[in-house]
């Protein structure tokens, strides 16, 4: 199974997690603040989270990074990474916004100015409504920061075709800027380390699952432009590998006086290129690793902490399919009247039986079902409220028709709040967008 940015397949997500190693989420979220999305399984997995929690128990710097590619106006689906955003800004992360307009360019052939025109007046602008804070937080465009697409072409010289080929199914008639793609997802997903943006700290990129392999992409990249890679050591302890010829010593120094202070029993090796920190546990890498990149940063190098990656599952579109920008019936807009609102969810399609009878006497599956689904991403504000929709439609004690009644009450209000803070926030985009 190869998994297809570009695509629309639907994903059976206990497989995904199986076959190509995302973890479980569920030991690292009881050190994470209560959250919604993850307590209720829709944020399903990770890479590398704990390094992020770690960071935030410590109340060290750690940024949050996460791309944008508009086709359309933003709908409820779009909404879960704006509240994981929202999620991690309060607890301090420095949020970085990129507004993929080359991906959009060379994979869809949208222009850049309709891309901008969507980002700002439709994603930006309802981000902000739904509470984004402008400290800490930037908006930027993919063609207009050159630092990211330097990295590109940087990381470039480090990526074969072989491997652009296995991981994407690339083909030679696959145009160029196509190509180069992931490889400027990659640089947005770096910069954020660079000295200019924050220096090397860990990140988190919340995303679809569909975006996992750019993410597996860009954890290889950052390894391979490190000068040092920090492994589990035979005879105990870990062993901090030099990986250049050039100046092997200077490195080992450096990285000895860098360690010296939070660890005692360090033994060097030159010829292996290697310093052993024989008192450190395995469960220490990500601090040692952090002290020696730090080090890197200092000397040139690029100290890349791996940048980690959440995944939330899609929710169901209001016509069975999937939730597209491009097709009003299949999902709710933010920016919808509200008697739309209302004719959507009356029309929606559920996983009702034929007739009331049946159903009362069987009972009902709300998992997959569209409107439980937007209980459980957006509408039961406390889990008895969720848990109580779930039970009725098992038991068959409501019916469909009640249960969108229901839904409509909790939607109407959060409707008439949103598009009341949209007006105001039109006026306030510029203090997030940066022009370079
Ligand atoms: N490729 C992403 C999409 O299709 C957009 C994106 C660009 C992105 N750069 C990113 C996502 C960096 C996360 C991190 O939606």
């Amino acid at each position: 199974m190869r998994i297809d940015p570009w695509g629309s397949e639907a994903y059976d997500y206990d497989r995904l997690r199986e076959e190509f190693g995302i973890e479980p989420l569920t030991e690292l979220a009881e050190r994470m603040p209560p959250n919604r999305l993850i307590d209720r399984g829709i944020v399903f997995g990770h890479r590398g989270m704990d390094r992020v929690v770690r960071a935030m128990e410590a109340g060290d710097p750690w940024a949050l990074m996460t791309g944008l590619m508009p086709s359309g106006p933003m709908h409820l689906g779009h909404k879960m990474v704006i509240d994981q955003i929202l999620y991690y800004q309060d607890q301090g992360a420095d949020v970085f916004i990129g507004v993929a307009d080359v991906e959009a360019y060379a994979t869809r052939g949208q222009s850049i100015e309709e891309c901008r025109r969507l980002a700002v007046e439709e994603y930006l602008t309802n981000y902000i409504a739904l509470g984004l804070e402008p400290d800490d937080c930037q908006v930027y465009f993919q063609s207009k920061r050159e630092t990211v697409k330097d990295l590109a072409w940087r990381f470039g010289a480090k990526i074969n075709w072989s491997e652009m080929e296995s991981i994407y199914g690339f083909e030679g008639s696959t145009n160029m800027g196509h190509v180069v793609s992931p490889l400027i997802q990659v640089g947005d997903i770096l910069h954020v380390q660079l000295e200019a943006y924050g220096g090397p700290r860990p990140t988190v990129v919340p995303v679809g699952v569909d975006q996992d392999p750019h993410i597996r992409l860009t954890r290889d990249v950052a390894s391979r432009f490190r000068t040092y890679s920090v492994k589990p050591a035979e005879e105990g302890g870990l062993g901090v590998f030099v990986k250049t010829d050039d100046e092997v010593e200077a490195w080992i120094d450096a990285a000895e006086d860098a360690l010296a202070d939070t660890f005692g029993e360090l033994e060097r090796n030159v010829p292996y290129k290697a310093l052993y920190v024989r008192d450190a546990d395995p469960a220490d890498l990500p601090v040692v690793d952090a002290l020696v990149g730090a080090v890197e940063a200092d000397r040139g190098g690029t100290g890349f902490v791996p940048p980690a990656s959440t995944y939330h599952a899609f929710m169901p579109g209001l016509t069975g399919g999937k939730m597209s920008s491009s097709e009003p019936k299949t999902a709710i807009f933010l920016r919808d009247d509200w008697e739309d609102v209302e004719a959507k969810v009356k029309q929606a399609k559920t996983n009702g039986l034929p007739t009331a009878e049946e159903q009362r006497e069987k009972g009902a599956e709300p998992i997959g079902c569209v409107i439980y689904e937007h209980f459980r991403n957006h509408f039961a504000e406390d889990d008895d409220e969720l848990q109580m929709v779930y039970d009725e439609c098992r038991s068959g004690a409501r019916l469909c028709g009640e249960c969108k009644q229901h839904l409509l009450g909790n939607m109407e209000t959060f409707h008439e709040d949103h598009q009341a803070k949209l007006d105001e926030a039109e006026d306030r985009v510029d203090e997030y967008l940066r022009e370079d």
